[in-house]
């Protein structure tokens, strides 16, 4: 079963006026079809988000401002976080990956890039059902 938690480092493009970075669809730090964009911001501090896992979505998650850790659960009771906290970096989540977002810092902006349109159906939301199909997948 295919369990990928990968962390990139982008390239950075960039001359005296400062940095860009462009991201493409079905590229090596995109390597799916983007099909939606969301972005999460203004967080309460202490806030804990996500807290569910994707039967067949990927994603990449890139803090483009500010902080936060991505808490991430392949259901081998070894969790381990990833502190995002500079632009260039990017966290691919694909297969059954069970995620916490949390220590989001007041100007944390965290982008996420999807492999398909939100659809609720494709959340798992229980981390027992989350162990099951994992051990399910074994
Ligand atoms: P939620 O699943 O709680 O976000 P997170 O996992 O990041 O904590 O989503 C919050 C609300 O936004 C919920 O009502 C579903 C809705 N939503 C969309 O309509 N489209 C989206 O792409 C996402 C991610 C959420």
């Amino acid at each position: 079963m295919l369990q990928t938690v990968k962390k990139y480092q982008f390239k950075t493009l960039g001359d005296d006026r400062g940095k860009l970075i462009a991201l493409e669809s079905l590229s090596e730090q995109a390597p799916f079809d983007i099909k939606r964009v969301y972005y999460i911001f203004d967080t309460m501090p202490g806030t804990i988000r996500g807290t569910h896992a994707h039967k067949k979505l990927k994603q990449v998650l890139i803090c483009v401002s500010g902080s936060c850790v991505i808490r991430c659960d392949l259901g081998d009771g070894s969790p381990v976080d990833y502190l995002l906290n500079w632009p260039d970096q990017g966290l691919l989540l694909e297969g059954l990956v069970w995620r916490d977002m949390l220590q989001f810092s007041k100007d944390a902006t965290l982008l996420v890039l999807a492999s398909d349109h939100y659809d609720e159906s494709d959340y798992i939301r229980n981390y027992d059902t989350f162990l099951k199909e994992v051990a399910r997948g074994k």
